[in-house]
């Protein structure tokens, strides 16, 4: 029979253990278990000595009895308390000029998402932006003295705008208005948002944003082509209603997705690479299976989701190989691409990848393809009979990896549900067999459909939870899941880093 230490403070040991993840893994339990010892207040009595030893290797001064922690103490050879899995790098600077639109309120929704990624904003308004919204919004949002002028004693006596030019780590415009666009290309400085452009040896990314017959304009084209040969970065904009009652391209591109082109900007430095030095495979886009060599079965997916998902993993630092089937999208910065049409291809592709951490398979496999696919075209018998087309079933990718000899730690599927999301979802996550599910509605109560959509809501399906996540930018969305997935990874390593110190010091003493 199990007997039980009472009275312990066992939130206080999965903290100084680094998370629930951390105490299951060391005593080899599921979550469940960490739930009913939570609930009791207790821990099983042969949980006492490799807890008691753990904390002790983090540098934890422990009740012998009670596992209370008395203090911490450092302890030479780095196997003092752990050190933070994210790393704590210093903010980066973000200049943010914000030009004279409508779409300039958008600009304080980017002010303040960057400023959860640990970026520091500095704003600096247009005279045309100050029309829309004031400067002390801005400053209120971004906790620091927003620029407005060239030529105002005060600032250059605190900041001069040359300075205010170089200290940005990058400088975003957004909105990037026709009129703005046109003088930086041109080379103007006629006020301070051109002068510090002219001024900045930091990257620049532009989020234009106005009237689509503006955007088309060849005048606007030109120009767009000049900034972006001269290595400036764009975002957006997208098609869409407009402000000004027009629909078409021209419309600033979501908060999100600013944000995260400014990361991916700063990304070599920003963003912290806590997921440097693990391989993630992230199976992305539709599957085309041939009828014969000209026409083929295929499916609306766009990729975006998939794709936005390998450039956040990208950009914490995982090695990616994204195997994505037909899409009009580019490849994602710092990401090995393999292009694959079947499914069979798709396969193979992945198999080829393992080994791998982390497997994401966020690509629509069609379920059946052409037995015996003609090599020709196939031609009208002229008797008006169409041909019989065998369907056989194809692989089932993320169950191959599930089950694989050498599955990834973590295997992560998608759903589009048609109906019980939920439900379906966590059926899905036990056939398949893999970790997560993240589940996304096909169609929308407003009648649109998540294919092709910059946008989805989705609920990640763990074993035990379901996370909501509301109406977002495939961007943001990828954002979250790779938290959500860093998070886990870093419970991983950390309780794998755990078990081999005890087990060494386990044989130390023997
Ligand atoms: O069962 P269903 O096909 O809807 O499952 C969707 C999930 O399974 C997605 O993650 C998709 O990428 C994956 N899948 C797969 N291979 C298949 C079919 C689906 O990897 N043949």
């Amino acid at each position: 029979m199990n007997e039980y230490m009472k009275n312990c403070d066992l939130a206080a040991i999965i903290t100084a253990l680094g998370g629930r993840q951390a105490l299951q893994d060391l005593l080899d339990v599921g979550p469940s278990a960490i739930s009913n010892y939570l609930a009791r207040g207790e821990l099983p009595q042969r949980a006492h000595a490799p807890v008691c030893e753990a904390l002790r290797l983090r540098g934890y001064q422990v009740h012998p009895g009670s596992l209370e922690i008395l203090g911490q103490t450092q302890l030479a050879g780095g196997t003092g308390p752990t050190t933070n899995f994210r790393s704590d790098r210093p903010a980066q600077r973000v200049l943010l000029i914000v030009g004279g639109g409508i779409a300039a309120y958008k600009a304080l929704e980017v002010a303040r998402r960057l400023q959860d990624h640990n970026v520091e904003v500095t704003g600096v308004m247009t005279t045309g932006a100050q029309q829309f919204i004031t400067p002390l919004s801005l400053a209120a949002l971004t906790a620091s003295q927003v620029y407005t002028d060239l030529f105002s004693l005060t600032d250059e006596a605190e900041m001069g705008h040359i300075r205010l030019a170089r200290e940005a780590d990058l400088v975003i415009v957004a909105p990037a208005t026709a009129n703005l666009m046109a003088r930086a290309a041109n080379g103007l400085a006629d006020d301070l948002a051109t002068t510090i452009l002219l001024a900045t040896t930091a990257p620049v990314l532009m989020a234009p944003a106005m009237n689509p017959a503006m955007w088309q304009h060849p005048a606007t084209a030109e120009n767009v082509a000049r900034l972006a040969n001269r290595g400036i970065q764009f975002v957006g904009p997208t098609a869409g209603d407009m402000a000004c009652g027009e629909d078409g391209v021209g419309r600033l591109a979501e908060p999100a997705a600013i944000v995260q082109a400014a990361l991916n900007c700063l990304s070599a430095d920003s963003q912290p690479d806590d997921l440097s030095g693990l391989h993630a495979i992230v199976t992305s886009g539709p599957t085309v299976e041939p009828i014969d060599s000209v026409r083929f079965i295929a499916n609306r997916s766009s990729g975006k989701q998939g794709h936005a998902i390998a450039s956040a993993l990208a950009a914490r630092g995982a090695e990616v190989t994204l195997v994505s089937g037909p899409v009009s999208l580019p490849a994602p910065a710092n990401v090995r691409l393999v292009q694959v049409e079947s499914a069979t291809e798709m396969l193979a592709a992945c198999e080829a990848a393992l080994p791998a951490d982390i497997a994401v398979c966020a690509a629509a496999v069609a379920d059946w393809r052409v037995e015996n696919a003609s090599s020709g075209k196939l031609k009208k018998t002229g008797n008006g009979q169409p041909p019989s087309l065998t369907l056989v079933e194809n692989p089932d990718i993320l169950n191959s990896l599930s089950t694989h000899q050498l599955r990834p730690d973590l295997v992560i599927g998608f759903a589009a549900e048609a109906s019980d999301l939920q439900d379906n979802a966590r059926a899905k996550l036990a056939r398949k067999g893999c970790d997560w599910i993240v589940a996304n509605a096909v169609t929308r109560s407003d009648g649109s459909s998540v294919f092709n959509s910059d946008m989805n809501s989705a609920s990640l399906i763990t074993g035990e939870t379901a996370i909501d996540w509301p109406m977002m930018t495939k961007a943001e969305l990828a954002v979250r899941l790779v938290n959500h997935i860093t998070d886990h990874m870093a419970d991983r390593l950390q309780a794998a880093t755990l078990r081999d110190l005890v087990s060494q010091s386990a044989s130390n003493r023997t």
